[in-house]
């Protein structure tokens, strides 16, 4: 009898764990350091112009042309994120997508630190975020 018990307890522990990281799944990844971030470029003709031009030359292969996301490549086999929508895996303010940008995120999507320099990502976040509508979940 109390072997018994002890297994329900258990398995009953399990399914909570695994419900957890279902659930904990399909949150977006959100990083609440990033979302402290401002983003220092002025949102005007200037910086969208530079910011489309970077995106035309470093991420449409994959993001597709319009950033929706079909470009067609990708490196690892995953599928490029569609940049106008509202869903955003790793956080939807500008400062989560810099920092998505800057560090990578996986195989596919990898860190553009590199290539280019903080002002280039930020010119190419404020260009994406002119696409793209806020997230439902958006604090302001
Ligand atoms: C080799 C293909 C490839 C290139 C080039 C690429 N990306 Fe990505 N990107 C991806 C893929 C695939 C994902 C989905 C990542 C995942 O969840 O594994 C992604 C995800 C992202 C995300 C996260 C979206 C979200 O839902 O939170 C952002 C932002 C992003 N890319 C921006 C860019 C920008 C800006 C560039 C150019 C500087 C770029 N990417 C270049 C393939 C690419």
């Amino acid at each position: 009898m109390y072997r018994k018990s002890k297994w329900l307890v258990l398995s009953g522990w399990w399914l909570v764990v695994a419900l957890a990281l279902i659930v904990m799944a399909q949150e977006p990844h959100r990083n609440v350091e990033a979302q402290k971030l401002k983003n220092p470029e002025p949102k005007n003709a200037e910086t969208l112009e530079a910011g489309k031009k970077l995106f035309a030359r470093h991420c449409a292969s994959c993001h597709g042309p319009q950033a929706k996301g079909d470009g067609g490549m990708a490196l690892a086999g995953g599928t490029p994120s569609d940049l106008t929508d509202e869903t955003w895996d790793y956080g939807s303010t500008d400062g989560e997508i810099f920092v998505a940008i800057r560090e990578g995120v996986s195989a596919d999507m990898l860190a553009y630190k590199d290539k280019l320099n903080d002002k280039q990502i930020w010119q190419v976040v404020t260009f994406i975020r002119s696409l793209a509508p806020k997230a439902k979940d958006e604090k302001p």
